[in-house]
């Protein structure tokens, strides 16, 4: 396909998600569980593998391939594609959203090889070799993650925008803790808190690179405790 027409072609598929979403926005707290898998944008694997490719790239473009939700994808990129747009816009996964494109929001969180990056940071090219999560790919099947599930249970959303990077971030969280990883605000860094133990102030604390505009972070942090085995202290 020309560069011209799969740029209008995207193009196309945006405005009719923006257009479904905007019609379906009233009823988002019905359609949570669709919402936490990537909206309504949510794409099949017959989808997902839209922009897996063997023809030659063009002119400035590279051939890459990429591991994401356990699927081997190859495409033509560019070399200044971020991986949010390669996963937007060429690879059917439009879950993580894109709220400044400047490393400043936190929804576009993914997990790369299990640590949470920005994939508005970072780029396609570099991403060989690596293994990819996206919020689509957390659910096992109908079995939603602990952390979607979590979610749900204490309204840790409203609009949903940021709810992906959100739930991405909060998978990393449970991981870091559990490995040990300590927080600006650990009172003795010898001693990283356990899951059990881990206090709100530091819930807040590592979720602060993700930001929500409706304000849900009650919720948010009170599906981190239910995630950690602890009673919600926050009402939900
Ligand atoms: S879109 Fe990447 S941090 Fe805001
Ligand atoms: S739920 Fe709306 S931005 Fe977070």
């Amino acid at each position: 396909m020309a560069e011209e027409e799969r740029k209008l072609s995207s193009k196309q598929k945006s405005r009719r998600n923006f257009l479904g979403r905007s019609l379906t926005a009233a009823g988002a707290a019905i359609a949570a569980p669709t919402l936490l898998n990537g909206c309504q944008e949510q794409s099949t694997p017959e989808q997902a593998n839209q922009d897996s490719t063997t023809e030659p790239p063009l002119d400035g473009e590279t051939t890459i391939t990429l591991t994401i939700n356990g699927q081997s994808q190859t495409l033509n990129v560019e070399p200044r594609v971020t991986l949010l747009d390669a996963l937007r816009e060429r690879l059917g996964l439009p879950g993580s959203k894109k709220g400044c494109d400047h490393g400043q929001c936190g929804a576009c969180t993914v997990l790369i090889d299990n640590q949470r990056v920005y994939s508005c940071l970072t780029l396609a090219v570099m991403q060989e070799e690596k293994n990819i999560t996206t919020i689509e790919g957390l659910a096992d099947g109908d079995n939603l993650h602990p952390i979607q599930a979590a979610f749900i249970d204490n309204d840790g959303l409203q609009c949903g925008y940021c709810t992906p990077g959100q739930i991405c971030a909060s998978v990393a969280l449970l991981d870091e803790v559990e490995n040990g990883s300590v927080s600006s605000i650990t009172p003795d860094l010898n001693n990283p808190p356990q899951l059990a133990e881990l206090s709100e102030a530091e819930i807040k604390e590592r979720l602060s690179g993700n930001l929500c505009r409706c304000s849900a972070y009650n919720g948010i942090v009170a599906a981190v405790q239910q995630a950690t085995g602890q009673t919600p202290l926050s009402p939900a």
